[in-house]
C-alpha cells in the first residue's frame, strides 16, 4: 500500500486568513476541488458490489430538494470547488435532474469548471440530448461487461439497453468513460475483451479495484482484482506504457502509444495523499472520505439558510478529514453503502 499516512503524518495549520481557492483544506494540506453528490440512493440496477440484498430505500422528504442542493453547491463553488459530480444510486432516477444540471451551469461564471454524472446508463438512450442540452460536461458509465449473461449475472439487468445508451451519449457528442468493476470469478476473465471492446471504439475505459464497501461480510480479499494483475493480463495482447499520476484517481497507462486505459487501485495503492474531493448523501450529510464512519449533517443548516454556521460547518469538517483508507481500517462496520454515498 503507498497510499501511506507517512506523507500525511505533519498535520498543518489550518489557515486563518483564506480566499475562495484556500478555504477547503485538511489538517494534511489537501485541497479539496472536487465534490460528488448523490441525488438519490434508488436504483432499477442490483449490482451486489454495491447494494445490499435488500436494500431500504431513503424517504422521499428525506432527500434534500433541489433548492437546498443549489444553495449547497453555490458555497461548495465559492469555498473552491471546480468540479460537480452527479452520482446516485442512479441519478437518472431522480426527477428534475436535467433542470438541476441546467442550474448548476450559472456556477461556471464563479470558479465551477465541470457538470459531470455518472450513471448506469440504463435510461441513457432517452435523456443524452436533453443532458447534453442542459451543460453536462462528460459522464461516466459502469460497464461490467459486454455479454448478456455476465452483465445479469452482477447487475441483475439487460446489457442491451445500457449499449444503446452509451450509443447515444457518443451520438449526442457528450464525452464518455466506461467504469468496469472487477470481482474474481465474475467478470475478471473479460479484462481483455472488455479493453480491446473499448479500444476499438477509442471509449476510455478504467477498471477499478472491488473496495470494500457493499453489504457487510459481502466483500472479500480474495475477489479483489488488484492493477498488476489486470496489467499482466494485458501485456500479451497490447503494449503498455504507465503515465506520470496526476490528481485523478486512476492511474493511466497507453495502450499502443494511443489508447489510455485507466486502473482506480484503491486497495492496492490508495491515493489518499492526493485526494481532493468531499461527497454529499442524498440526505445531506458531507462525507469527507468514502470510507469515513460518519458524515457531517447539514440539512437542518440548509433549511435555517444560516449561511455563516454552513459555511464554518463544512470547512470544519473538511479540516479533519483523516489521513484516508488506512486511518479507518479500524472503524466500526458502517450503515451506509456505496448506492447511498454515490461511489
Ligand atoms: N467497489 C468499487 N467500485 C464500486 N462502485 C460501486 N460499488 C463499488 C465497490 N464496492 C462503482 C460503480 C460505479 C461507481 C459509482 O462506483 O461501478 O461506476
Ligand atoms: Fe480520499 Fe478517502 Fe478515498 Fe483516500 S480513501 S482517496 S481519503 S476518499
Amino acid at each position: 500500500m503507498d497510499g501511506s499516512t507517512k506523507t500525511l503524518a505533519t498535520p498543518v495549520k489550518m489557515p486563518l486568513v483564506t480566499n475562495a481557492s484556500t478555504q477547503l483544506v485538511d489538517q494534511f494540506g489537501r485541497h479539496k476541488h472536487k465534490l460528488r453528490i448523490s441525488l438519490t440512493d434508488r436504483c432499477n440496477f442490483r449490482c451486489s458490489y454495491c447494494m445490499p440484498d435488500k436494500p431500504e430505500w431513503l424517504a422521499k422528504k428525506d432527500i434534500l430538494s433541489f433548492e437546498e442542493l443549489l444553495k449547497f453547491c453555490e458555497i461548495m463553488v465559492h469555498l473552491g470547488i471546480q468540479h460537480i459530480r452527479l452520482t446516485g444510486g442512479e441519478p437518472l432516477m431522480r426527477q428534475g435532474v436535467v433542470n438541476f444540471i441546467h442550474d448548476l451551469n450559472r456556477f461556471k461564471a464563479h470558479g465551477l469548471q465541470r457538470i459531470s454524472m455518472t450513471s448506469n446508463a440504463f435510461y441513457l438512450k432517452k435523456y443524452a440530448h436533453a443532458l447534453q442540452q442542459a451543460g453536462l460536461d462528460d459522464l461516466n458509465i459502469s460497464l461490467d461487461s459486454i455479454h448478456p449473461d455476465t452483465f445479469k449475472s452482477m447487475t441483475k439487468r439487460p446489457l442491451e439497453p445500457v449499449l444503446q445508451g452509451i450509443a447515444e451519449a457518443l451520438h449526442v457528442g457528450i464525452p464518455i468513460k466506461l467504469n468496469c468493476v472487477l470481482v474474481a470469478g465474475k467478470n475478471d476473465h473479460e479484462i481483455v475483451e472488455l479493453t480491446q471492446w473499448a479500444y476499438e471504439q477509442n471509449i476510455e475505459l478504467r477498471f477499478i479495484e472491488y473496495m470494500p464497501l457493499d453489504q457487510p461480510l459481502h466483500w472479500q480479499p480474495e475477489k479483489v482484482i488488484i492493477e498488476d494483475q489486470i496489467i499482466q493480463k494485458l501485456t500479451a495482447h497490447f503494449q503498455i506504457k504507465k503515465q506520470q499520476r496526476q490528481h485523478d484517481p486512476a492511474t493511466i497507462y497507453r495502450l499502443n502509444n494511443d489508447y489510455k486505459l485507466g486502473i482506480i487501485s484503491t486497495i492496492s495503492k490508495p491515493f489518499c495523499q492526493t485526494c481532493d474531493r468531499l461527497r454529499l448523501t442524498a440526505t445531506g450529510e458531507l462525507f469527507t472520505c468514502l470510507f469515513a464512519n460518519a458524515g457531517t449533517p447539514l440539512r437542518d443548516l440548509l433549511q435555517k439558510n444560516d449561511l455563516s454556521s454552513l459555511t464554518t460547518t463544512i470547512m470544519d469538517a473538511v479540516w479533519h478529514k483523516k489521513a484516508g483508507f488506512i486511518a479507518h481500517q479500524q472503524a466500526p462496520i458502517r450503515k451506509i453503502s456505496m448506492h447511498a454515498i454515490g461511489g
